[in-house]
């Protein structure tokens, strides 16, 4: 029901809906991009050059969010870790999920869907964070959501399962307003 408001508010703001998805809008430019063609008769992707080789392990594909679910965070959350998910966090989540977990970055404030609360239930959804699991968060930061846009290409997956690790030992732990001072 959310998504079907979602779309039609999108139909409706065609300035918006030109934007879409927000998250590529300084992507898109007339720029060439890496390994674009500046031959107009080969247009399309170059060839790699001869000799590259691809890089092993950085692609972990997430068929759905019920996949995700199940996954195993695989990164102990030790200090470090929950270090960099703090950093991490910090910049690509608070403009919209705030600093303290609860969704009230700036950002978030202006979208129709509200951020959700990170850390506890409230009027947008009756379940508790705590209770779901670490694929849960890493499917949300790899797939996106309704409105969320998707961080699979911005983070890599050991750093999403890093800001998980923040949002379970920090966040949920009520201690973002604690170290935000
Ligand atoms: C542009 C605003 C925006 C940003 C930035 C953003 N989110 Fe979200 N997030 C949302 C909205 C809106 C929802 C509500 C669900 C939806 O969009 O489908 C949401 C939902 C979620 C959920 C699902 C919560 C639940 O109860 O099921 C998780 C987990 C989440 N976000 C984590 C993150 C993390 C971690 C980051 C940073 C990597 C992040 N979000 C960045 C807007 C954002």
């Amino acid at each position: 029901m959310k998504n079907l408001f979602l779309i039609i508010s999108l139909l409706l703001s065609p300035s918006m809906a030109h934007a879409w998805p927000w998250s590529m809008d300084m992507a898109n430019q007339v720029s060439i991009k890496p390994q674009e063609s500046v031959d107009p008769a080969n247009p399309g992707m170059r060839p790699f050059p001869s000799r590259s080789v691809p890089v092993a392990g950085t692609t972990v594909r997430v068929k759905d969010q019920e996949a995700a679910r199940n996954m195993v965070n695989p990164v102990p959350a030790d200090s470090k870790s929950v270090a960099i998910g703090g950093r991490l966090y910090g910049i690509y989540c608070t403009p919209c999920h705030g600093e303290s977990g609860t969704g009230d970055g700036l950002v978030g404030a202006k979208l129709i869907m509200k951020p959700w609360n990170l850390t506890s239930s409230n009027e947008m959804h009756s379940w508790n964070p705590k209770e779901y699991p670490d694929g849960h968060i890493f499917g949300y930061m790899t797939l996106g959501g309704a409105v969320m846009p998707s961080y699979a290409n911005d983070l890599s997956p050991t750093e999403r399962w890093h800001v998980v690790n923040y949002v379970r030992k920090v966040l949920q732990n009520g201690q973002a307003a604690a170290l935000a001072k």
